[in-house]
């Protein structure tokens, strides 16, 4: 799904994530702007799983990953990020993520990532553009 700030059936979708209590323990820094393309995974009109690329001028940041407990190791990320890689790696600009679960830095690091930096828990990890 592309992405206007404004989109009414993107927050009518996404709405809930942003709002509810429930979620800003595990999503307290999801917000939106105009650089970013949302990806979502949709099941009976309700969003199950989404991401994003925020395309910057200098890099493609893969950021703001969740998806619905009930319906977590049935391969929604994995499907979603296939296509986010695909997207992001289209702008021919280094991509860059922040990740802490052992299993995804893994599985960026099988994909090409290496670590870049550290912060607190969390591990930069960069792929550098295809020349
Ligand atoms: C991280 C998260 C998005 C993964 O979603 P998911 O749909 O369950 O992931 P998938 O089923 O596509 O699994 C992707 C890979 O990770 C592995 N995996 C998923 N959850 C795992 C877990 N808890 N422990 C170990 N491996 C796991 C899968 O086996 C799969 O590996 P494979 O491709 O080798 O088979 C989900 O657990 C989540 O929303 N967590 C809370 C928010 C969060 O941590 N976001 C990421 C911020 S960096």
């Amino acid at each position: 799904m592309s992405n206007t700030e404004y989109d009414s059936e993107f927050y009518r979708l996404m709405g809930p994530f942003f709002a509810l209590k429930a979620y800003r323990k595990t999503l307290p820094y999801l917000y939106n702007e105009d650089t970013i393309t949302w990806f979502l995974a949709i099941e009976d009109d309700a969003v199950i799983g989404f991401m994003a690329a925020n395309n910057l001028s200098s890099k493609v940041l893969l950021q703001h990953a969740y998806v619905m407990e009930s319906k977590r190791k049935c391969g929604v990320w994995g499907k979603l990020n296939d296509e986010r890689m695909k997207f992001a790696e289209s702008m021919g600009k280094p991509l860059e993520t922040l990740v802490n679960e052992p299993f995804l830095i893994g599985y960026f690091e099988a994909r090409g990532f290496h670590e870049v930096s550290r912060m607190g828990s969390y591990l930069r990890l960069r792929k550098d553009a295809r020349i």
